[in-house]
């Protein structure tokens, strides 16, 4: 490339200058164009994006999870299984990484994530909330949920003041205990590690009502008669995400890929009606 700006004598000092800048700038801004040019170009026909992932180095996508929410994920054996499982597996299916859940107690799963070093992603019947916005991010919604209250069989509930005076069982950190804090005045909230123990006290009678996800208090409570059911449905309008670090942006977006994906080939449909008997509305 040439530039000639500048002929014979003809231009005063400043024009110079002028000129020598114009082309300098000129020389940078095509040196720019052509840098960005290279990068653009395609190095493979294969599409590039999860190589960009830091778990791909592993083949290995760890998932932190509290597993003992089913029909989201539980523990059959020492194999996790569920809804979410599934789904996740079919995800790092995607992306070409080995899904790998580990159990945490739910009430460390956001400050475990922030901290890095343990998982990727927490895959958890976690519920996508503002607050929760502030730590870390949410991939797309993929189940939409509610709370539910549940006592004594044959309780006849008639709203949050009949718990006044009363002990709630709830599952530590979770959408279930805060909307018993703030719906309920004058109970007494029992904080549990997981939700199957709130439901053994309550059947064990140390509480006498339990808040909780409505899929599943509706799973725990399916066939065996525990002399506990549903008294109230608590439409919250929740729904759930899978939860990825702050820092790794490219691993929510190429989960959100995923999903997108596994929804138009039926495969999200296929893991739903797996789990719940039904398609999804
Ligand atoms: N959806 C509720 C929340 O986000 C409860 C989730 C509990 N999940 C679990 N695996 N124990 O707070």
């Amino acid at each position: 490339m040439s530039i000639v700006f500048i002929e014979g004598g003809s231009m005063s000092k400043s024009k110079k200058w002028l000129a020598l800048a114009l082309a300098v700038a000129l020389v940078l801004a095509v040196a720019l164009t052509g840098c960005s040019a290279k990068t653009e170009e395609p190095t493979s026909e294969e599409p590039t994006e999860t190589m960009t992932l830091e778990t791909i180095e592993s083949g290995k996508l760890l998932v932190g999870s509290d597993t003992a929410f089913p029909p989201f994920e539980s523990m059959n054996g020492d194999v996790a299984e569920g809804f979410d499982v599934d789904l996740m597996k079919a995800i790092g299916d995607k992306l070409g990484l080995e899904v790998v859940f580990q159990t945490e107690i739910f009430d460390t799963l956001i400050p475990t994530l922030k901290a890095g070093g343990k998982f990727d992603v927490i895959a958890s019947g976690m519920t996508i909330k503002p607050d929760r916005q502030l730590e870390i991010d949410f991939t797309d919604a993929y189940y939409d949920s509610n709370q539910s209250l549940v006592m004594t069989k044959g309780t006849a509930y008639t709203g949050p003041e009949q718990l006044a005076g009363k002990k709630i069982g709830v599952q530590s950190g979770t959408t279930g205990e805060a909307w018993a804090k703030e719906n309920v005045e004058g109970a007494t909230l029992v904080p549990f590690k997981n939700a199957t123990d709130a439901f053994a006290a309550l059947q064990a009678g140390n509480v006498d009502a339990v808040v909780n996800d409505l899929p599943v208090s509706t799973e725990l409570l399916k066939d065996d008669d525990r002399g506990m059911e549903i008294v109230s449905q608590i439409p919250t309008g929740e729904q759930y995400g899978f939860g990825v670090s702050k820092d790794n942006p490219e691993l929510t977006a190429a989960i959100n890929k995923a999903l997108g994906e596994l929804r138009t080939d039926g495969t999200y449909n296929e893991i739903y009606q797996k789990w719940f008997g039904i398609l999804p509305e």
